[in-house]
């Protein structure tokens, strides 16, 4: 048993210390041992949809700048002058080739080369112009762009092990690519930012936390089944990742109902997945996913649309929070209406469920104050289940595991359920995309 985690297989029950939320020396442990030497994820490539588009963007800590060079690769700078520090790029986002820093005025173009220094001639002639920094590794998967600070660490496919998965799953949505829309939601809350972690894949709060939606969704389907749900599964993906996943009677449980012509529109694209993917695959693209990257990275699929979430600590006890929309850029007028409508709706900072998790979270942090009289939260449920669903909390014990070696050095071995079977096994048909290539 760790300092922060009581991992206790006979009872069986699993705790995790509140100090864990409240402590700076933990925070900055965090900071130290786990954002400098993972994968972080830095925004979608389709953000920057032309050459020389850029965005600037905090990621782990540091200020970086996300662009796409005049020839059309993806570049990520240290968003800091080399000359004296200043912040170089100091817009949100643009399109631009140079990047000219307010303070004395050196430029730099967006392949990290210095091109001009005002009063050139104080420099002698041996002075080394200093080009951008920049993190030692970027890459992508479908699109995902990640970074890392850490120049020894594993590839960035084998770090997501079976989160590769998942990702497909979302990115497979479309047979022109998915795209992120231009906008996002930009929140912060005052909890700890492991607390909304826990949060994205907590089933078991929906009925209790978000009654306001559920009574919206009610009112405008007329009944709500309560076997719509679907069976469902919390898997562990490797390296910290979890889902849980519904399967695909999932469908439509969430958001307001679509006209009968758009359910004709959805069964079509449905349609032309089978043919491209295989049953299989497609049974499963149908239903729900509540996916976590360690450390950071949130990406949520229920039915109502897809969005990806990027959780930033400030402090112990303060959060950012980015959310994007992914949607397939091919769908009818109807079907995107949905899916903006659901966007606003349940996810918005100013929807009706996340005030709900916000409130929740900040409470918790409020009520730490009391962490020395009431030290240990309790995340057991499900944990003697031979296969534990979303509205356990094994998601969630996976990526604690996984927090917890990196900072104390105990490995805990993983928690023994049945294998996967029925709808969450099956394959994407490879060959039929091959053959339609
Ligand atoms: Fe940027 Fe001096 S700090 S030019
Ligand atoms: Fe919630």
């Amino acid at each position: 048993m760790s300092e922060y985690v009581d991992d206790d297989r006979t009872t069986p029950r699993f705790r995790v210390n509140r100090k864990a939320m409240v402590e700076p020396q933990v925070f900055a442990e965090e900071r130290g041992k786990i954002f400098n030497h993972s994968w972080l994820y830095l925004g979608h490539e389709t953000e920057l949809r032309k050459p020389n588009d850029f965005i600037t963007r905090n990621v782990g800590g540091r200020p970086v700048v996300f662009t796409r060079d005049a020839k059309g690769e993806i570049r990520v700078w240290i968003n800091s002058c080399p000359h004296r520090g200043a912040t170089l790029c100091r817009e949100p986002q643009g399109n631009g080739k140079f990047m000219t820093c307010m303070y004395h005025g050196w430029s730099f173009s967006n392949r990290g080369e210095l091109v001009s220094i005002p009063d050139d001639a104080s420099y002698g002639e041996n002075f080394i112009r200093p080009g951008l920094a920049a993190p030692p590794h970027v890459d992508s998967y479908r699109g995902f762009v990640f970074v890392s600070f850490d120049p020894d660490i594993v590839d960035l496919t084998t770090y997501l092990a079976g989160a590769t998965e998942y990702i497909d799953l979302v990115a497979d949505q479309s047979l022109a690519g998915m795209e992120v829309l231009p906008g996002s939601h930009e929140y912060s809350v005052k909890a700890n930012w492991k607390l909304l972690l826990e949060n994205s894949y907590d089933a078991y709060h929906t009925t209790s936390a978000h009654q306001r939606y559920l009574t919206m969704v009610l009112a405008a389907r007329g009944a709500l089944d309560p076997k719509a749900l679907g069976e469902t599964r919390a898997v562990d993906l490797g390296n910290g990742h979890a889902v849980t996943a519904g399967a695909s009677t999932t469908a439509g449980l969430f958001g307001r109902p679509l006209s009968d012509e758009g359910e004709r529109q959805r069964e079509q694209r449905l349609a032309s997945f089978r043919e491209a993917y295989g049953d299989a695959w497609v049974d499963r693209m149908q239903g729900a996913r509540n996916l976590v990257i360690f450390p950071n990275l949130v990406i949520i699929d229920l039915v109502m649309g897809v969005i990806i979430r990027k959780i930033d600590p400030v402090s112990p006890d303060y959060m950012e929070v980015s959310s994007w929309q992914l949607v397939p850029p091919d769908e009818t007028p109807e079907l995107r209406k949905q899916r903006l409508d659901n966007f606003l709706t349940f996810w918005g900072p100013g929807g009706l469920a996340t005030p709900d998790d916000v409130e929740a979270l900040e409470s918790c942090q409020r009520a730490f104050a009391s962490s020395v009289e009431l030290p240990w939260s309790d995340i057991s449920r499900g944990m003697h289940k031979p296969v534990p669903a979303a509205t356990d909390e094994f998601q969630m014990r996976t990526w604690w595991r996984q927090w917890n070696e990196i900072l104390t050095g105990e490995v805990l071995p993983p928690e023994p359920h049945e294998p996967l079977d029925g709808t969450f096994i099956g394959r994407r048909n490879d060959t039929a995309v091959e053959s339609r290539a």
